[in-house]
């Protein structure tokens, strides 16, 4: 018995933000941006209520499931449109669902903490939960600030997962937070987001790495088994380094941050849409689903597409 995924569906605005368009107001370049990040565009605009609203209508319509038959949302955002009420209560109205609804913050290692805790909904008599992450970044940047600016963006990702009595998709969960490090990256009420960036980095990579080989030991595999990773898109090098810490060639990575940015705990649902769309999500095989951000926190799932 266990969960299952059984539809996803993403959301993006409009408007796209090239590097060279932040290179008109920002002392920065196209150069500096892709070789440092690996970015090259990103979307900016909306509301998580609205992003986080389409990409969840998305997620039913492709598992086929109707909105009454969802006994639970989460959402995972870092970026809520007001401090009260939660967003998801918003979503839900949007959506057309009659269920619970509440909001989880653990940042960029938020989706994977939401689909943490629908596992444990689902072990305890839910049959079907909406988990949703939805961003606007954007609102919470200092546009005069290069190290933000070329980072963060919006966007919103959604799946369904359901009980199953004889099909498991999620074999291993290994997930942290060190408070230690929580001024490694903030946002104050009222201001922007700010970041020591190398730090970041340096404890990404090693958060990354302790806690995928965790969940791979715990489900019984190693890092060859994997066909695919798909990684919080926060910067090229960061995916590089941990795939190489853990032997894994980067052509078994998902990479879509060149296009999306960092869309925080949008970026694993968004990355595993691109994913499907280029034919690479096969039943049968295993992947590694792993996330980090402020906190510091950190995820990490094995699991193993049963459809
Ligand atoms: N354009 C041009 N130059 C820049 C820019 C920019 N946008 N940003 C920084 N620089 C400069 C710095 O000022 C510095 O100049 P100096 O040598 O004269 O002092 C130089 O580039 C190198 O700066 P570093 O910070 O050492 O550059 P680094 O290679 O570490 O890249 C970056 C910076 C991209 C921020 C990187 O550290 C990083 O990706 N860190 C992790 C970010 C991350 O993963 N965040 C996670 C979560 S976000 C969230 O949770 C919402």
């Amino acid at each position: 018995m266990g969960a299952r995924f059984m539809g996803w569906g993403i959301a993006l605005p409009e408007r796209v933000v090239t590097n060279d368009e932040l290179s008109q107001t920002l002392p920065t370049s196209d150069e500096w941006i892709r070789e440092r990040t690996g970015i090259r565009e990103r979307r900016i605009g909306g509301t998580v209520t609205n992003l986080g609203a389409i990409a969840g209508r998305a997620a039913l319509d492709d598992a086929g499931v109707d909105a009454r038959d969802i006994d639970f949302l989460l959402l995972a955002t870092s970026a809520a449109d007001r401090v009260s009420p939660a967003t998801s209560s918003m979503i839900a109205h949007e959506i057309g669902l009659n269920c619970p609804a509440m909001d989880l913050n653990a940042a960029c290692s938020g989706f994977m903490y939401a689909v943490r805790t629908a596992q444990g909904l689902l072990e305890t008599g839910n049959k079907r939960i909406l988990v949703v992450g939805a961003e606007v970044l954007s609102r919470f940047v200092d546009w005069n600030d290069r190290t933000m600016a070329v980072l963060l963006a919006d966007g919103a990702g959604a799946t369904v997962l359901e009980y199953d009595p004889t099909e498991n998709d999620i074999l291993s969960f290994s997930l942290g937070t060190d408070g230690a490090n929580s001024e490694l990256l903030t946002c104050e009420h009222g201001g922007y987001f700010w970041m020591n960036g190398p730090e970041v980095f340096r404890n990404a990579v090693r958060v990354v790495v302790d806690s995928a080989e965790r969940a791979m030991s715990m489900a019984g595999i190693t890092s060859q088994d994997l066909s695919l990773v798909i990684p919080h898109q926060a910067n090229i090098r960061i995916i590089q380094a941990a795939c190489q810490r853990l032997d894994i060639e980067m052509d078994r990575a998902v990479v879509c941050l060149d296009r999306y940015g960092n869309t925080s705990s949008a970026s694993i649902p968004l990355a595993f849409d691109d994913a499907r769309k280029n034919d690479r999500v096969h039943k049968g095989d295993y992947a590694l689903l792993t996330g980090f951000g402020a906190g510091m926190t950190w995820a990490s799932a094995v699991v193993r597409w049963s459809r």
